[in-house]
C-alpha cells in the first residue's frame, strides 16, 4: 500500500501579500509519506510559492479551468497555476458546486486539465444534509464520483476529499462511524482504491484531527477555517503526521 497522507489547507477567498509570514510558521515532519500543502486564492499562489520555499509545504490551486488557454474572463488555467507553482488543485469544492453550478462533467474536466498539466487534482465529493437525512448520502458520493473522476484515474495523480457540505464551515464533522462508513463505501467505487488518497473535510480541527486519522481509510484532511491559524494547522499536522 503506498498512500500519501495529505494535510491540505484551502484558504478560500482569504489572504493577502502580508498574510505570507504563515508559511515561515509551519513545521512539516520528515515522513516520506506526508504531505502539507496550502491553496491560497490565485492572487497569492506565485509569492507563496516563493514563501513557501524550503519550509516543505506545496502550494495547489483553488479551482482550474477545464481548457489550457483561451477567452475565458476571469479564469485560470490548470497549466497556469502549475506555471505558478501549483502541485495539486482542489477541484468540485461544494462552494464551486453551489456558487458556480458546476456539475460533476465539469468537475471530470477540470481534472482531467489538471492531470494533463501536471498537477495533482483533489477531486471534492459530500452530500448535502438533506441528501444525508433521506439516507442518500452513499448513493450521492457514488454518483458524484462515477461522474467525476478522471478517465485515467492513475492513483498517483489523483487525491479525492469526501466533504459532507454540512460540516464545511459549520462546525459540525460527522460521526466517526459516520466518516468510517462514508469512506469505505467511497474507496469502493475507485480504481485502485487500495493506493489512492480519500481525505476527509468538514470543519477539522486540533481537536478532532487525531480521531479522525484513526481510521484507516482517512488519508488526511481538506481544512479550511483552521488552515489559516499557524497554530491550529500545525496541531492538525501534528495529529495526522505522528502517525504516518
Ligand atoms: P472548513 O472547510 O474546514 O472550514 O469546514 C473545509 C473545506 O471547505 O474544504
Amino acid at each position: 500500500m503506498t498512500r500519501t497522507t495529505l494535510i491540505a489547507g484551502n484558504w478560500k477567498m482569504h489572504g493577502r501579500r502580508a498574510d505570507l509570514a504563515f508559511f515561515n510558521e509551519i513545521r512539516v515532519p520528515e515522513a516520506k509519506s506526508l504531505k502539507v500543502l496550502i491553496c491560497p486564492p490565485a492572487t497569492l499562489l506565485a509569492a507563496s510559492a516563493e514563501a513557501a520555499r524550503g519550509t516543505g509545504v506545496l502550494v495547489g490551486g483553488q479551482d482550474c479551468h477545464a481548457e489550457t488557454s483561451g477567452a475565458h474572463t476571469g479564469d485560470v488555467s490548470a497549466a497556469m497555476l502549475r506555471d505558478a507553482g501549483a502541485s495539486h488543485v482542489i477541484v468540485g469544492h461544494s462552494e464551486r458546486r453551489q456558487d458556480h453550478g458546476e456539475r460533476d462533467c465539469d468537475v471530470r474536466a477540470k481534472a482531467e486539465a489538471a492531470q494533463a498539466a501536471g498537477l495533482v487534482p483533489i477531486i471534492c465529493v459530500g452530500e448535502t444534509r438533506d441528501q444525508r437525512e433521506a439516507g442518500e448520502a452513499e448513493a450521492v458520493v457514488a454518483r458524484q464520483l462515477a461522474g467525476s473522476l478522471p478517465k485515467q484515474a492513475n492513483a498517483q495523480h489523483l487525491v479525492i476529499a469526501y466533504e459532507p457540505v454540512w460540516a464545511i464551515g459549520t462546525g459540525l464533522t460527522a460521526s466517526v462511524d459516520d466518516v468510517a462508513a462514508m469512506h469505505a463505501s467511497i474507496r469502493k467505487h475507485l480504481p485502485d482504491p487500495s493506493n489512492t488518497s480519500v481525505l476527509y473535510g468538514g470543519s477539522v480541527k486540533p481537536g478532532n484531527a487525531a480521531e479522525l486519522l484513526a481510521l484507516v481509510d482517512v488519508d488526511g484532511a481538506l481544512v479550511g477555517g483552521a488552515s489559516l491559524k499557524p497554530a491550529d494547522f500545525n496541531a492538525i499536522i501534528r495529529a495526522f503526521g505522528g502517525q504516518s
